[in-house]
């Protein structure tokens, strides 16, 4: 592949995109959460070169995306609690996982070989309207080499996978910036296996008690267990992160939450009012925007984020970009 195409996400960009995914080509597009990189999920090839594409060390399990609720539950098993979920947040940055019918035609490598499927309803209109040109399940984990910070603008899926894939679906930021809830039913007890843009009180206003999910600590541990995905250092910018920084030197990038500790050599605001939801929005852009204007500082400094709301996603990732690298 030489060159990625950039597609206007109009009708004629949106029908060519679901053409090229059908023939098994490998198309990024915008969800509201970040921007994914999608294959045909029913075609082994295809979800083959997902992992080719990213460079992943591991065949992962995706998430399966669907039009609507009715086509995921004409491929996994959805019991009173899917189904619930389901009618409360779908459209939306909510991914279940949710056991296999023995007639679902989902390729196993999407799904790692597992009995289950992660899937998800994605409340994006273009999202929308491809999935339901291509009339196909799409398998896309986020749009970024493996290990590098999620995307969520075209032209971050450009600089990353341009060259490599066929083509993206230009479009408007993400507007929740980062990735859906994973939350796992295939036990009688709901976990939470990735905290992520619907905050877990949500969820549990609607099914009750929620178990705690996995730790970047216990991530590790879990790899070919129960989230294979779940890699403690991920995310990495290319500077180290500093978590909970309550100062911040001169040799440092700053990524400020609320009014910003003084003396950093360069600082990115996340959210100037201590807006959790604005703070999700930006925080892989800002995370790369100052991984690119401080070359050759110390570290980038990142200030205290409350955990409560979309706080719990903000620090799961920002542990995961803070953690040891491989
Ligand atoms: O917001 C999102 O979810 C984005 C957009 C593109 O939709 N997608 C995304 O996909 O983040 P990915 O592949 O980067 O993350 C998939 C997550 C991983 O943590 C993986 O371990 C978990 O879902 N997962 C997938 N299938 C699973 C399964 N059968 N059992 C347990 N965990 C699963
Ligand atoms: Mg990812």
């Amino acid at each position: 592949m030489s060159q990625t195409r950039l597609l206007p996400a109009d009708a004629t960009g949106i029908a060519e995109a679901a053409r090229l995914l059908r023939e098994g080509e490998l198309v990024g597009f915008g969800t509201e959460t970040v921007f994914g990189l999608g294959a045909d999920a029913t075609h082994d090839r295809a979800v083959a070169g997902i992992f080719a594409a990213k460079g992943r060390p591991h065949f992962n399990p995706l998430i399966c995306h669907y039009p609507t609720a009715d086509a995921v539950f004409a491929h996994v098993e959805a019991d009173d609690r899917a189904r619930a979920l389901a009618d409360a947040f779908w459209p939306g940055p909510l991914t279940l996982v949710l056991p296999r019918r023995v007639t679902c035609p989902v390729a196993l490598l999407a799904g790692a070989g597992l009995e289950t499927l992660a899937v998800r309803v994605p409340a994006h209109d273009q999202a929308l309207a491809l999935l339901r040109a291509t009339g196909r399940p799409v398998a896309a984990p986020s749009a970024n080499r493996s290990g590098q910070v999620s995307p969520t603008t075209a032209s971050h899926v450009m600089e990353g996978l341009g060259g490599r894939i066929a083509a993206v679906l230009d479009g408007a930021a993400c507007p929740v910036g980062v990735e859906s809830s994973v939350l796992d039913l295939t036990g009688r007890g709901a976990v939470l296996l990735r905290p992520g843009g619907l905050p877990r009180a949500a969820i549990e206003a609607v099914i009750g008690r929620v178990g705690t999910g996995i730790t970047p600590a216990q991530a590790e541990a879990a790899r070919g267990l129960r989230s294979p995905g779940l890699l403690v250092s991920h995310y990495a910018p290319g500077l180290p992160v500093r978590l909970d920084a309550t100062h911040v030197g001169p040799d440092e990038a700053l990524l400020a939450f609320g009014p910003p500790l003084p003396g950093a050599a360069t600082t990115f605001q996340l959210s100037e009012t201590s807006d959790l939801t604005e703070a999700a929005a930006r925080l892989f852009a800002g995370l790369r925007e100052l991984d690119a204007r401080g070359q050759g500082l110390r570290a980038i400094a990142v200030m205290p984020i409350p955990a409560e709301g979309l706080g719990e996603a903000i620090n799961d990732r920002l542990q995961r970009a803070a953690a040891p690298r491989p």
